[in-house]
């Protein structure tokens, strides 16, 4: 590519990232600044919170960025900024900055899906890394937040078709439920893959929604299925009558192992059936959930074994932060891709159709 710097900021959800990201991969700086202390107080992300926040945060993080990288808006070639989907209030915030250092140092502005964020995230290189081997056409990519399951081809750059998408909860919206059903912390996804290490028995089974040989998912009814067993386990501890005593550790262990080797299961199985009916060459795996260590090493296990080769982020990748819009940013803006000042948030933006 054309070697540009980048400045990218992401403040769709609840993390406030701004990076300087060179050539698309580099990585000279990347600041997040986390709102999960403030959204665990209430089990789950307030909308006005989250942007009140950003607004907090966004020019001290935008001054670390810039301090960390050595540099001055001055000498960036763009802005990129992530415009949807997320939040309005949330996004307005990164907008609104991105478009004044824009206009005030007259530089292009370049609006990035987030979602295409996540898939990017898989180019990038950390300071001082050496050039590891980028993903290879075709590929698949599956990424897993929060908000968004879903699988999309690409032959090329910028070139997506959807292969398969939830059809209800995303994977790390059923991580964060089923978490507070067994009474773990916010975010529940980091909180079951912790507490599923310490099983000790490895026989409680969720259901899979397999959907016949579709490419979508389903995860709502492991909600339900996490109820029915956490009440079974209860009665069985004899706890029925005490709402407030917790099942013990080992129990709860066990059942956030089941659920989560349900959801891995069905991720990885569709994703593997993915890559074969399209002959990929490389999977890239993003978003959140990616940051899961069971999910990482079964994937890599089973692509492996076909000989496709799998590019997942470092965990801090995985999550929402502002080097990944710096890297889809890049190639939008060696693309030839310009946003206006009206540029606009947009709380529903898909990234792909089939
Ligand atoms: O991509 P992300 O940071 O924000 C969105 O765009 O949604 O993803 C956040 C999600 C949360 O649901 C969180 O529980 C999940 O990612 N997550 C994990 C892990 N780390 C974060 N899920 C499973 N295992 C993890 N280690
Ligand atoms: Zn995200």
């Amino acid at each position: 590519m054309s070697g540009a710097l980048i400045l990218a900021i992401e403040s769709s959800c609840d993390e406030t990232g701004i990076a300087l990201v060179e050539d698309g991969r580099r990585i000279h700086a990347n600041i997040v600044a986390s709102q999960v202390a403030l959204h665990a107080e209430t089990g789950g992300i307030v909308p006005e919170v989250a942007a009140r926040a950003h607004l907090r945060w966004i020019l001290p993080v935008l001054d670390e960025a810039l301090a960390a990288a050595g540099v001055t808006v001055a000498d960036v070639d763009a802005v990129a900024v992530t415009y949807g989907p997320g939040l309005a209030g949330s996004l307005l915030v990164g907008i609104n900055v991105a478009k004044t250092l824009a206009w005030v140092h007259d530089r292009p502005l370049v609006g990035v899906n987030h979602l295409e964020g996540h898939v990017y995230a898989a180019w990038l290189l950390d300071p001082g890394q050496v050039e590891g081997p980028a993903p290879a056409f075709p590929l698949v990519a599956l990424v897993v937040s929060g908000g968004h399951t879903f699988i999309v081809e690409m032959r090329d750059h910028l070139a997506y078709r959807l292969l398969g998408e939830t059809v209800d909860d995303a994977a790390g919206e059923a991580f964060d439920k089923v978490g507070r059903l067994l009474g773990l912390g916010y975010p529940g996804g980091p909180e079951i893959q912790r507490v599923a290490a310490t099983a000790r028995h490895h026989d409680t089974a969720f259901p899979r929604a397999w959907l016949g040989d579709s490419l979508d998912f389903s995860f709502s009814g492991l909600k339900t299925a996490a109820r029915r067993v956490v009440d079974a386990a209860r009665a069985d501890e004899g706890l029925t009558g005490d709402p407030e005593t917790p099942l013990p550790d080992g129990r709860i262990a066990e059942l956030a192992w089941g659920f989560q080797e349900s959801v891995v299961d069905v991720l990885v199985t569709k994703t593997i059936r993915a890559a074969r009916a399209v002959g990929a060459r490389s999977i890239v795996l993003g978003g959140g959930v990616a940051a899961n260590a069971v999910l990482r090493s079964r994937l890599l296990g089973e692509a492996d074994a076909l000989g496709i080769s799998v590019v997942i982020p470092r965990p801090g990748l995985c999550t929402d932060n502002g080097a990944m819009i710096g890297a889809a940013g890049a190639r939008r803006f060696a693309a030839g891709e310009r946003a206006g000042l009206d540029l606009d948030a947009r709380p529903s933006l898909p990234l792909a159709a089939r």
